[in-house]
């Protein structure tokens, strides 16, 4: 049963990424028995679970281990006058251009990290056979019509960022929970852009979901505030696993900031198709309370009710996506080495993260005893845990499957458990097999599930 020393030959690839989650359930191409539809994934039963971890400690970090952030769900559709007010009516654009040759559409401000549907010309506007419009603006925003009737005083929108949703939300919060900045709202769902180039995966699609928090800090405190959330978003990433050297922090330049931000820092993540922005952090200033003060007519300010100071609160958002982090676990979970001559691979995530914390497997799956043993050990664990029971095919093949799947640990019922009540664990990472009495595996569990951990691939 036990397998030998690995060896590793670290190399990922979005497609490897692609076609683990396809072939193990994480990640479907949307609506496929229509042919699909570009750039839009559903996910599969590992995906959700993984995902849902995700999310999971994303709200722990922001809201149960603190005591100044509460949690939000804000409709994704709103008045629209919302979105005039926060500027993403007029301002939420990219330039796009068409080429009359190739017929397709590309962002004036990414030429070349376009490809051009004709060849031989890489980049839309390389050759002289490209014939490339003027820029214009695009709004990204994704429209729909409300009730019966198709006219447009109907039209609504499906929000672009969760954000506004927590400032039309900052009144009742500050006055239902009495608070008083610093304090945030941390809120996770669903956003949606007609994104002109999405691509990449999960990278970038039109329908996902982000994680964003709104920290609103008295104003002359605002700066220390941001690196504050730089220092603990980052810190967030690396807790749950990610390599220190394949993230970094980037400072926005200032002709890349929104219309809304007076700085702002992007942790990045070494993806496979270069450094890219896994996370934003925002100085947004006091732009979108004001905003949302002069449009709605309803103060949002802070009073003091001992002293009789009011300001309006400047805002810290560390902005970031649920799908992209997901994205970012995976690859750099993504390992292959040699066992025995034979190639493993292995999602070496944060037991966190994992879909499946643990895997109870009888050594032989036709035997009575052995069944009995180990589904009464998996009815135990599953009370507390999501973990998983696999009688199918040979012990091998069971381990491959539950390592592809990122399953930290492995729990195997044989023979020797029907003489002396122990069973095997395997460790998904090193391979090291121990024997351990039946009673105290819950316990081995629930205690090695809370262990800090670190990932063994090679910076
Ligand atoms: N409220 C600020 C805001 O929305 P953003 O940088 O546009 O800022 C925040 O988005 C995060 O949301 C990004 O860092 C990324 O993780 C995620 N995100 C944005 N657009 C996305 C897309 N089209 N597909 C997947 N994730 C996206």
């Amino acid at each position: 049963m036990a397998e030998t020393e690995p060896r590793t030959t670290d190399s990922v690839t979005m497609d490897k990424i692609v076609s683990l989650c396809r072939r193990r359930g994480f990640v479907f191409p949307s609506s496929e028995i229509y042919g699909g539809l570009g750039s839009a994934y559903d996910y599969g039963h590992y995906g959700v679970l993984a995902k849902n971890n995700v999310k999971a400690r994303w709200l722990e970090a922001m809201v149960q281990e603190r005591d100044d952030i509460v949690a939000l769900d804000s409709s994704i559709i709103l008045n629209p006058s919302v979105w005039e007010a926060s500027g993403h009516l007029e301002g939420f654009s990219d330039p796009l251009v068409d080429c009359r040759t190739c017929k397709l559409r590309f962002r004036a401000d990414k030429l070349e990290d376009a490809q051009c549907g004709r060849k031989p010309s890489k980049h839309p506007g390389e050759t002289k056979d490209c014939d490339l419009t003027e820029p214009r603006q695009f709004n990204l925003m994704l429209s729909t019509k409300l009730g019966a009737v198709e006219d447009t005083g109907s039209t609504a929108y499906l929000r672009p960022e969760t954000a506004q949703g927590i400032f039309v939300n900052f009144k009742n919060v500050l006055q239902l929970a009495r608070r008083k900045p610093p304090f945030g709202i941390a809120q996770v769902g669903k956003s949606f852009r007609n994104e002109i180039t999405p691509g990449n995966f999960l990278f970038r699609t039109r329908e996902f979901e982000q994680m964003e928090m709104e920290y609103f800090v008295p104003p002359d405190e605002a700066d220390e505030w941001y690196r504050y959330w730089i220092d603990q978003r980052f810190n967030w990433y690396t807790r749950y696993g990610l390599r220190e050297n394949h993230l970094r922090v980037r400072p926005h330049d200032p002709d890349e900031l929104s219309h809304y931000s007076s700085a702002t820092s992007d942790i990045e993540y070494l993806f496979p198709i270069g450094w890219s922005e896994l996370e934003g952090i925002a100085n947004r200033g006091d732009f979108g309370l004001t905003q949302h003060t002069n449009h709605s007519a309803t103060k949002l300010e802070y009073v003091d009710s001992a002293t009789g100071e009011r300001y309006t609160p400047h805002v810290i958002e560390p902005a970031g996506g649920a799908d992209r982090a997901l994205l970012a676990f995976l690859v750099d979970a993504y390992d292959e080495e040699i066992v025995a001559d034979r190639q493993r691979t292995v999602l070496r995530l944060h037991p966190q993260i994992a879909p499946v914390k643990a895997a109870v497997l009888p050594l032989i799956g036709r035997h009575e005893q052995m069944v009995a043993t180990a589904r009464a050990l998996y009815e135990e664990l599953r009370r507390r845990h999501a973990v998983e029971y696999d009688d199918s095919g040979a012990i091998g093949r069971r381990y491959r499957r539950q390592d592809e799947i990122g399953t930290p640990f492995a729990f195997t019922i044989d023979e020797q458990t029907l003489e002396d009540d122990t069973v095997t664990i395997r460790d998904r990472d090193s391979l090291a097999q121990e024997r351990l009495p039946l009673s105290s595996v819950a316990g081995y569990l629930d205690e090695a599930l809370e262990r800090p951990w670190k990932t063994p691939k090679p910076d």
